[in-house]
């Protein structure tokens, strides 16, 4: 039976990496009788054991794997069989050294660690789809195999290649997109510095230069390197839609993560997976999970998700690995159960003798299951999710959604720019921490999405963007819709190329102003805000210098030469509203206005709760609401809720009030 028909039964997956090759095999029987301990029933294997199933080229050895797929099988556990090309062994870069990767400064990545291979390797190609051909063959109809788990975290430790192979692939890459040498020397603006290319052999990946690369060049190479990731999935998802068409395909995505265009990628699989380790030490975790947990969902245009990897305790690959504190897994767990995933899995089931993740969490760790904190704090969850199936197909409610793309923050992120302090993150993180703070749940859209299911869009930053995208934002205001933008959106064209006519040239019509320069500000430098309704506000890193043409300032500077002149802007355009943010305001003000915006759109946080305690509703198919309420603070809260109802984890009656302990969770249901 395959995870595309299990999903739609009412059921919670839990489990983890399991790497039983690192064991002898009567560990395994010890794994399966306490996996059953745990309630697991999806675990992933073979992600590591290429060299354990092929020992030589060509030279297979599959006994153990049928052993181990059987023995699962046998106690109710499922397997997401991985097709274990994440890291080759020792014989292919021996036998092919030009299979290694190479970085920009000429520096050949050697095996020893992991992933030590060129994607555009053709003998890494050749070997990797051998090997999934034949591991699709061997175990196409046995019953444990639930999921096919392609490679792991493509391009986690190398996502580019700047080898002569891959440079032959990158030049014929352009020449599929361009076709010729005068559309890419147009494209590129090669007039500039003496660029101009006369053959196509003249072109290189942007190895390290004396100076700036050519940007549309740099931003073609990202391109290209995040089109190579996709293809390698494409080469695997391939054999396996052809051998096994009835067992879904997913790889465990990290996110966001720069390197890969994941909403490119994310149709291409059955199910979106995600690997998550916010870093308990970091004030901001838990907003940065949720927003990890909320592009997943997103990816995969709202369907459940699975959480394919995260610690019970402690990372091992930080400088200083702070454990999640008792109640903290748990929690992060249920986030992504409110946010949409209907799979909690770990790295890994048991805690490494060798090798460099010894020291990395585990469902079991080194010291056992006696008396062991997170084994039972594992082995309750496994146990309490066993209930919770029905929860699996409902889907998350969300009113607003924030635009992303791969591409735009590919290029904001270019050298040579006015700020190279104004980053993608920190720009969608000044939106998404105070939309989270106040639990006004959002989506993310795409530029392929559909932008009419959301009451506000918010771009915190478009400075790349094509002229559909642009027409499509502008219809959907023009349509009744709201739009947050901030600043340096629209700047540039998929060439790289300014769009002339005074900035943001694409949206100035639906925005109602020009920007006639640019005023990045010092480290440390700051201006001030005074806003149309007497208020006030801080801002630093970035000031437009504004003409209004139709839009109304809701506030201006107070200092420097464009003092008195807009700041944050607001125009009314077709039936809808266009609202822009020309500088960064301090956290607070920023929430302020981000809350009085939604407000304005019918948009509102569903109860007052003290800083820390999330909230996240689910509705279930026969339209019944769930409400996850979440503790992040390290004490007892007590909230009240608009509803009167049941609490499912406990079955205890919710009549306003709750009170949460300590990192405690309530999934409360009206009526
Ligand atoms: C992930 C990876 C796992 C393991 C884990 C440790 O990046 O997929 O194999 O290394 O990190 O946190």
């Amino acid at each position: 039976m395959s995870v595309r028909t299990l999903l739609e039964q009412p059921r919670i997956w839990y489990g983890g990496d399991y790497n039983p090759e690192q064991w002898p095999e009567e560990v395994w029987h010890e794994d399966m009788r306490l996996m059953q301990q745990a309630g697991v029933n999806l675990v992933s294997i073979g992600i590591f054991a290429w060299s354990h199933l092929e020992p030589q080229p060509g030279q297979v050895e599959f006994g153990w794997l049928d052993r181990l797929m059987d023995l699962l099988y046998a106690h109710g556990v499922h397997a997401a069989l991985s097709t274990a090309t994440a890291s080759p062994p020792p014989w292919l870069a021996h036998r092919h050294p030009d299979s290694l990767p190479v970085t920009a400064d000429g520096v050949t990545l050697w095996p020893g660690g992991r992933q030590a291979y060129c994607p555009h390797s053709p003998a890494y190609r050749q070997a990797a789809s051998a090997l999934v051909m034949r591991l699709a063959e061997r175990y196409r109809a046995h019953p444990a195999l639930a999921l096919w788990h392609i490679n792991n975290e493509y391009g986690c430790h190398v996502s580019e290649c700047f080898c002569d192979v891959s440079a032959a692939a990158f030049r014929q890459w352009l020449s599929e997109r361009y076709g010729t040498l005068d559309e890419l020397n147009q494209a590129w603006g090669t007039a500039f510095w003496s660029q101009r290319y006369g053959l196509w052999e003249e072109i290189n990946p942007p190895r390290r230069a004396p100076t700036f690369a050519n940007p549309t060049q740099q931003l073609d190479w990202r391109r290209f390197s995040s089109d190579s990731l996709i293809a390698l999935g494409d080469m695997e998802t391939a054999i396996l839609r052809r051998i096994t068409p009835h067992v879904p395909v997913t790889t465990n995505f990290m996110g966001f993560f720069k390197p890969a265009d994941y909403r490119k990628w994310a149709h291409r699989e059955d199910i979106v997976s995600l690997d998550t380790y916010p870093d308990p030490a970091d004030p901001f975790a838990a907003a940065q999970n949720a927003a990890q947990c909320d592009l997943t969902r997103s990816l995969g245009d709202g369907k459940p998700w699975m959480l394919m990897e995260q610690t019970s305790s402690a990372v091992n690959w930080r400088s200083r690995n702070v454990l999640k504190q008792p109640g903290q897994m748990r929690l992060w767990s249920m986030q992504a159960l409110a946010r949409g995933a209907n799979t909690i899995l770990f790295f890994q089931w048991r805690a490494a003798k060798a090798g460099a993740e010894k020291f990395h969490g585990a469902l079991v760790p080194h010291v056992g299951t006696q008396e062991s904190r997170v084994w039972r704090e594992v082995s309750a969850l496994g146990n309490e999710l066993q209930e919770l199936g029905p929860l699996a197909q409902s889907r998350v409610q969300v009113d607003t959604a924030l635009l992303v793309d791969w591409q735009s923050w590919w290029a904001l992120e270019l050298d040579s720019k006015p700020s190279t302090a104004v980053t993608f993150y920190d720009r969608l993180a000044s939106f998404y921490g105070p939309l989270y703070a106040t639990n006004m749940t959002s989506d993310f859209v795409f530029t392929d999405s559909d932008f009419a299911n959301y009451k506000i869009v918010f771009v915190p930053n478009l400075y790349l963007v094509d002229d559909a995208t642009a027409a499509r934002l502008e219809a959907y205001v023009a349509g009744g819709g709201t739009v947050v933008m901030g600043f340096f959106s629209g700047i540039v064209d998929e060439n790289e190329q300014i769009r002339l006519g005074g900035y943001p040239a694409p949206f100035r019509r639906m925005l109602g102003i020009r920007i006639e320069e640019f005023a990045p500000m010092a480290e440390g430098e700051h201006n001030a805000l005074r806003f149309a309704d007497g208020g006030s506000s801080v801002c630093d890193l970035w000031a437009d210098v504004i003409d209004l043409e139709g839009a109304s300032a809701l506030a201006t500077f107070t200092g420097n030469f464009y003092a008195g002149r807009a700041a944050i802007t607001e125009h009314a355009f077709g039936r809808g509203r266009a609202i822009y943010i020309g500088t960064r305001l301090a956290p607070e003000a920023m929430a302020a206005l981000l809350v009085r915006i939604c407000a304005a759109a019918g948009v509102r946080p569903p109860a007052n709760v003290p800083a820390g305690v999330e909230i996240v509703r689910r509705q279930t198919e026969d339209g019944r609401i769930l409400w996850f309420v979440l503790n992040h603070r390290p004490e007892l809260v007590t909230v009240t809720l608009p509803l009167a109802g049941t609490d499912v984890l406990t079955g205890a009656a919710v009549a306003g009030a709750v009170a949460l302990e300590a990192y405690g969770v309530s999934i409360a249901q009206a009526g």
